[in-house]
C-alpha cells in the first residue's frame, strides 16, 4: 500500500478548517498524516485543537526574528524536519516570503472566502457583502509570490440573498470551506491534477 503523505497546517486563528481536515483524516475521508500544526500566534485556538487531536503543535514567534525571511527560514526548517509534503494554510495571517514559496513550489495551498480574483484580502466575506455582490464563494488555490493570486484548484459559488445577514453568509461560507478544502487536498495528494498555463486541471 502506498505510504501516506505528510501534511502541515499553518493557522493563526480559530482553526475551524484545521478541525475539519483533522476530523476528515480521523474518519478516513482524507488519507494523509497531519504531522504538525504551526502558528505565529501563541494563543491561536488552532494550537489547542491540534494538541487535542494529538498532533504536534508549534508556536513560532515572529517577534524572535529580525526579518520575514529569517522567520520563514525557521518555518521551512520546521516543516522539512517533519518531512512535510504539502503545506496547508488555513487562516495563516502572514504573507509568505519568496524563499518559503520557492522551498515548497506548488506544494502550498490556501483557502480564501471569496471567488478570486474578486475580494482579495483579509475581510473578503464582509467586503463582498458590503459591496452588494449577488454571488460570492470560496476558492482553494496554490500559493505563489503574490497575495491571493496563485493557480486556482477549486471554487464554489454562493448566492447572497437580499435578506441574508452577514453572519448567516459567513456561516454558509465556512461550512463550504470545510468540505471543499479536504476535497482539494485529496486531489493534490493523489496527483490527480496537472497545470496548463494558469489552468489547474483536476481529474
Ligand atoms: C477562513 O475563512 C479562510 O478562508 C481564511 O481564514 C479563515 C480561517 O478560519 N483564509 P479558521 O481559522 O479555519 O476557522
Amino acid at each position: 500500500m502506498k505510504s501516506l503523505k505528510n501534511i502541515a497546517v499553518l493557522a493563526s486563528g480559530k482553526g475551524t478548517n484545521l478541525q475539519a481536515i483533522s476530523d476528515n483524516i480521523r474518519k478516513g475521508a482524507l488519507r494523509a498524516n497531519l504531522v504538525v500544526v504551526i502558528s505565529d500566534r501563541k494563543d491561536a485556538f488552532a494550537l489547542k485543537r491540534a494538541r487535542r487531536a494529538g498532533v504536534k503543535a508549534l508556536f513560532i514567534d515572529p517577534g524572535s526574528f529580525g526579518s520575514r525571511q529569517a522567520y520563514d527560514r525557521e518555518l521551512v526548517a520546521a516543516l522539512k524536519k517533519e518531512r512535510v509534503d504539502l503545506v496547508i494554510l488555513a487562516g495563516f495571517m502572514r504573507i509568505l516570503s519568496p524563499f518559503f514559496v520557492k522551498s515548497f513550489h506548488n506544494r502550498i495551498l490556501n483557502i480564501h472566502p471569496a471567488l478570486l480574483p474578486s475580494f482579495k484580502g483579509m475581510d473578503a466575506i464582509k467586503d463582498a457583502y458590503r459591496y452588494g455582490s449577488k454571488v460570492t464563494g470560496v476558492t482553494v488555490h496554490f500559493v505563489d509570490q503574490k497575495m491571493d493570486h496563485g493557480l486556482i484548484i477549486a471554487q464554489e459559488a454562493v448566492a447572497i440573498s437580499d435578506t441574508e445577514t452577514l453572519a448567516a453568509l459567513e456561516a454558509r461560507i465556512h461550512k463550504i470551506e470545510h468540505s471543499i478544502y479536504t476535497e482539494a487536498i485529496r486531489k493534490v495528494l493523489a496527483g490527480k491534477i496537472w497545470v496548463q498555463g494558469r489552468r489547474v486541471i483536476c481529474r
